[in-house]
C-alpha cells in the first residue's frame, strides 16, 4: 500500500469510530486537527506521513472514550500493524498519541518530536477560540457538568489523576485548561495563531460574567 492509500484507509477507519460524537470529538474535530497539522507542517517541517497518521488517530485512543488508556492504545497499534507499516513509523505515531493530552495545569508536557509538537499544537488550536468554546460547552453537556456555578472553585490540578477525576464546571474548564494553552504551544506558528483565539475567549468570558452580574 502506498502512503496515500494508507491515509485514505485511516480516514475511513477514524470516521467509522468518531462520526456523530456529540462531545466535541466528532470526525470534524479530527478533520480540523488534520488540516491544522498540515498547515503547521508547511511552516515547521517534520515527517508529513507520521504527522498525518498521528493527527487522524490521536483521539481514537483517548482515555475518556475507552475503558482504559491501555486498550485505546492497543486499538491504534492494531490498526497501524494491519496496514503493514514498519515498526519505526508505528512507534513514532504511538509515542505522539500517548503524550498528546493535556494532563493538568501543574503537569508538564512531554512531547519531544517535531511531529508530536505539531499535532499537539494542532489539537490545542482546536481547543481554543470560537470552535474551542463551542466544543467545551458540548463536552460539558454530554458529560453532565454544570455550565457555571459560582460556588464551585477553580482548581489548578497538579496531577493527571486529580485532573481526570475532577467534576468542575464548564466555565471553570476555561481557567483550568483553555486559557493556559496559549503559553503551552510548542511552535512559533501555533503560538501566533493562538493569540487571537485566546483574546476571543477572554472577551467571551468577560461578556458571560457581565451578563451573569446584570452589568448590561
Ligand atoms: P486533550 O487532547 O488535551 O486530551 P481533551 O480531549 O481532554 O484534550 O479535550 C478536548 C476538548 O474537550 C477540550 O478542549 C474541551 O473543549 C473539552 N473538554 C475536555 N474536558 C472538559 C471538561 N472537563 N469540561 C468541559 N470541556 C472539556
Ligand atoms: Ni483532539
Amino acid at each position: 500500500m502506498d502512503k496515500t492509500e494508507i491515509i485514505e484507509k485511516t480516514v475511513g477507519f477514524v470516521k467509522s469510530k468518531m462520526e456523530g460524537d456529540s462531545s466535541g470529538h466528532d470526525w470534524w474535530h479530527i478533520y480540523r486537527v488534520w488540516n491544522n497539522s498540515k498547515m503547521l507542517h508547511k511552516k515547521e517541517g517534520g515527517d508529513l506521513f507520521v504527522i498525518e497518521l498521528a493527527a487522524l488517530l490521536h483521539d481514537v485512543a483517548d482515555w475518556k472514550f475507552n475503558s482504559s488508556e491501555h486498550l485505546g492504545i492497543k486499538i491504534v497499534d492494531d490498526w497501524l500493524n494491519s496496514l503493514g507499516l514498519d515498526k519505526s513509523t508505528c512507534v513514532r505515531v504511538i509515542d505522539i498519541i500517548k503524550n498528546i493530552s493535556f494532563k493538568g495545569a501543574g503537569v508538564e508536557d512531554k512531547m519531544e518530536s517535531i511531529e508530536g509538537k505539531i499535532v499537539q499544537d494542532a489539537d490545542r488550536l482546536d481547543a481554543i477560540g470560537a470552535v474551542g468554546i463551542g466544543r467545551t460547552f458540548a463536552f460539558g453537556g454530554k458529560f453532565g457538568n454544570e455550565m457555571y456555578n459560582p460556588e464551585v472553585p477553580v482548581v489548578m490540578h497538579d496531577s493527571f489523576e486529580k485532573y481526570k477525576n475532577s467534576k468542575g464546571t464548564t466555565i471553570n474548564h476555561f481557567y483550568e485548561k483553555l486559557l493556559l494553552l496559549k503559553d503551552r504551544m510548542n511552535t512559533p506558528t501555533a503560538k501566533k495563531i493562538a493569540e487571537g483565539r485566546h483574546r476571543f475567549m477572554k472577551q467571551f468570558l468577560q461578556q458571560f460574567m457581565d451578563e451573569w452580574r446584570c452589568k448590561q
